[in-house]
């Protein structure tokens, strides 16, 4: 059985204001009094991890010890099945220092067009950890099955959202409103498994 979040402070494992909100909104039901790596001015640790849970690991570990609460981390990503999985853990560094996405999907594209394989098949991944300071740790990956398209479509989202089609849609995620995104995304199931194992009670 899961270790279960028995309320009181809860450390954002995130230096990215709009990402903490959203988890405060989540979790603030289950008692998490919510604040971020950012505010306890925490250092960032080196996500040198070669999957999504053990990079989700090294930041909610690291935030854990560091602080002395309980702490939160995740990690995403894009995984193109004929790219073995690739961009994946690599998916925010395929956009460059200048985090052009343009330039990333671009070159998912490149590389697609470059396989033997005509499979445009894809998920997007994120893990989710929670760490308390002992060292215990929990972990969870949601995804989303899709598929690649091109040319990009759409404003909405961001990151590979204009080049991803979920399976049984026919728009891209930068297509839909943003909630209809939420309902269905990699990240959305990470949280169902989080909020089911760590923060509801059995009965
Ligand atoms: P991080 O986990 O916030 O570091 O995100 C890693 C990268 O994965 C992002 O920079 C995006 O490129 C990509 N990514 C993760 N989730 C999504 C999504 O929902 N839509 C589009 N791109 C995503």
């Amino acid at each position: 059985m899961s270790r279960k979040f028995e309320g009181g402070k809860l450390v954002i494992a995130s230096h990215n204001p709009g990402k903490v909100r959203e988890i405060a909104e989540l979790l603030e039901p289950f008692g998490a009094d919510v604040i971020s790596a950012g505010e306890l001015n925490l250092p960032e640790p080196v996500e040198d991890g070669t999957t999504f849970i053990a990079n989700a690991k090294i930041k909610a570990l690291a935030a854990a010890t560091a602080s002395g609460h309980v702490a939160l981390a995740d990690d995403s990503g894009l995984c193109v099945h004929a790219l073995n999985n690739d961009p994946g853990v690599y998916s925010a560094r395929w956009a460059g220092p200048k985090k052009d996405f343009t330039l990333a999907m671009q070159k998912v594209e490149e590389a697609l067009n470059a396989a033997s394989s005509q499979d445009r098949s894809a998920h997007f991944a994120c893990a989710l950890t929670i760490a308390w300071p002992d060292g215990h740790t929990e972990s969870f990956e949601g995804q989303v099955q899709g598929t690649m398209t091109w040319p990009a479509r759409g404003e909405k989202g961001f990151g590979y959202d204009p080049t991803f089609v979920p399976d049984g849609h026919t728009t891209t995620f930068a297509q839909m409103e943003p909630e209809t995104k939420h309902a269905m995304s990699h990240r959305a199931n990470a949280f169902k498994l989080l909020v089911a194992a760590c923060f509801e009670d059995e009965n």
